[in-house]
């Protein structure tokens, strides 16, 4: 580890104990964020952890809305994002606004809303979904029309999986776009015998392409688990270092470098550092929108994770 980051890790862990605070971190963090937070997981973990954790204050090292549904089901504790701008273009994509005129629209559809999405949205929808059980939460629900918010790409997944009408909205992950079929086609020539594990939130030629389509954490276990080698890790690069850390005698090798998230990049140790000083920024979703919007994530944590 670096000297400035060994400094800035003793600074950070020994405040956190003076706030009671608990550190959760996205397999997309910089791995010195990684390695100084007491949880690291996807969305649906995180999600878990925040709800059963007794700290009194939760940093949460990840984007908006992951540190937006900590506070939906925390409200008694205060949620840092150590920067606020950290947000998630996919979640941008569509609005609660337009939402609700779509509802009007398709007024006997369901609303499912993956967990990339606002509070305001969330609040709107039904349940809520993630990459580890969309398909899952889909099943379960006694309804044939269904309106997928806002990934267009996992919405199309799913319908592949279900027989239910899937009405897609058409948001995406800019980060996973960027992950061409052309670039799989190419690393399977040069690796014959690797698995091709690929994030639900890619394009569907993408898909087509792999051997598993997993939520982050599901790559986290597959890997652990396959007899193979070498393993193509289609999602945003961050998680490289986690998969490499947790096995080291497999290769992973990134379907492409270009797969860079920069808001999940937002977040460092600094910044960390100098939430836990100034409490700030803190995230705090109003009580009206909060008390609509548990409903849909509640309804997704019963259902639990399919990966
Ligand atoms: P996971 O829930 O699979 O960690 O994915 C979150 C995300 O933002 C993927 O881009
Ligand atoms: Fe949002 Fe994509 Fe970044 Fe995930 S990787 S937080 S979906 S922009």
């Amino acid at each position: 580890m670096e000297n400035k980051h060994v400094e800035l890790t003793g600074k950070i862990l020994s405040l956190k104990k003076t706030r009671g605070a608990v550190i959760l971190a996205h397999n997309y963090q910089l791995g010195e964020v990684q390695d100084i937070a007491d949880f690291v997981g996807d969305s649906l973990g995180l999600s878990q952890n925040a709800a059963k954790t007794d700290a009194e204050v939760i940093v949460f090292c990840g984007v908006h809305f992951m540190a937006e549904t900590a506070s939906i089901l925390c409200p008694d504790k205060i949620v840092l994002l150590p920067d606020i701008n950290a947000g998630c273009p996919m979640a941008d994509m569509v609005t609660a606004d337009k939402l609700r005129e779509r509802k009007k629209e398709l007024s006997n559809a369901t609303v499912v809303c993956y967990v990339n999405s606002s509070a305001e949205v969330k609040a709107e929808s039904d349940i809520c979904c993630t990459s580890a059980n969309a398909l899952k939460v889909i099943e379960s629900l006694d309804a044939n029309e269904i309106l997928f918010v806002p990934d267009q790409y996992l919405g199309n997944y799913i319908s592949t999986k279900t027989n239910k009408k899937m009405i897609l909205w058409p948001g995406y992950c800019p980060t996973h776009a960027r992950i061409l079929p052309q670039e799989i086609t190419r690393l399977k020539q040069e690796y014959p015998k690797a698995k091709i594990i690929v994030h639900p939130e890619c394009r569907p030629e993408v898909i087509a392409l792999a051997d598993e389509a997993l939520s982050t954490s599901g790559m986290i276990k597959f890997a652990q688990k396959t007899e193979a080698k070498e393993i193509v890790v289609g999602t945003e690069i961050g998680i490289i270092y986690r998969l490499k850390k947790e096995n080291p005698g497999k290769e992973f090798i990134p379907a492409s470098e270009q797969a860079v998230c920069p808001n999940m990049k937002r977040i460092t140790l600094e910044k960390i550092l100098w939430s836990l000083e100034e409490m700030s920024p803190e995230v705090k979703v109003p009580e009206e929108i909060r008390l609509k919007a548990k409903l849909a994530v509640d309804k997704m944590l019963e259902i639990g994770r399919a990966d």
